[in-house]
């Protein structure tokens, strides 16, 4: 069983929207895939499934909320992945969930003012051995200006870590999948599905290797 998860110390990043393309990766290239959402206030992910299995779209996708990782740990069983998506703001939880993972995945915007936090918390969490080496860095909502991208992975590369190897675009589009209960690459439109496919790819190759 391989347990990924989405932290961050900025809200509206992209966790839960990315917590739930890399869960619709997972199920359709056949693994068993549960969201263990920690963000009791939102109940983002498994608002998200319920109405995902409302408008009855396939494959179902568990989410399921958690408080702590006790609780997680004793129902995990039986799962090849667990996507773990948390609140928008570092707490002792992030440090505990991110030593149980296999990957840490930090979105963040291309702004400074994203990038400074989330480099802070990449710094403050791979202080833990053990942790270090799952960080990556992924590029969400990302505009169309080319220069404040490459200033964005330049900065991150700088810091010395690792970046998904595909950004997660801003497209109105893929808000109004989310609001359906879809995500990423079930998307109708052939370009957001290309866009999406390219990320989901990226993020289920970390998440199962
Ligand atoms: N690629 C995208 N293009 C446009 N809108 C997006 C995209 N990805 C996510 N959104 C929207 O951005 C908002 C924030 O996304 P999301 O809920 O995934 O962030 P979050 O980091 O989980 O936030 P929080 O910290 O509040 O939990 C949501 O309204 C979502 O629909
Ligand atoms: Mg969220």
């Amino acid at each position: 069983m391989r347990i990924a998860s989405f932290v961050g110390q900025k809200g509206g990043v992209g966790k839960s929207t990315l917590a739930r393309v890399l869960a619709v990766a997972a199920a359709r290239a056949q693994h068993k895939v549960l969201i263990g959402d920690f963000d009791l206030e939102q109940l983002t992910c498994v608002e998200w499934g319920a109405l995902r299995m409302r408008n009855g779209i396939e494959p179902e996708i568990e989410a399921r909320a958690f408080k702590s990782l006790k609780k997680l740990r004793k129902t995990v069983e039986g799962y090849d992945l667990v996507v773990v998506d948390t609140r928008g703001l570092a707490d002792e939880l992030t440090d505990d969930v991110s030593r149980e993972s296999d990957v840490v995945f930090l979105p963040t915007g291309t702004s400074m003012d994203d990038l400074r936090p989330t480099l802070a918390l990449a710094r403050k969490l791979a202080k833990t051995r053990s942790v270090s080496n799952k960080i990556v860095i992924v590029l969400s909502k990302t505009g169309r200006s080319e220069r404040l991208l490459e200033q964005a992975e330049a900065t991150i590369a700088e810091a010395g870590f690792d970046m998904l190897n595909a950004v997660w675009p801003e497209r109105d589009g893929f808000q109004a999948d989310l609001d359906v209960g879809r995500a990423g690459s079930e998307s109708s439109n052939p370009h957001l599905k290309q866009a999406a496919q390219d990320v989901e790819q990226a993020l289920l190759t970390l998440a199962m290797a």
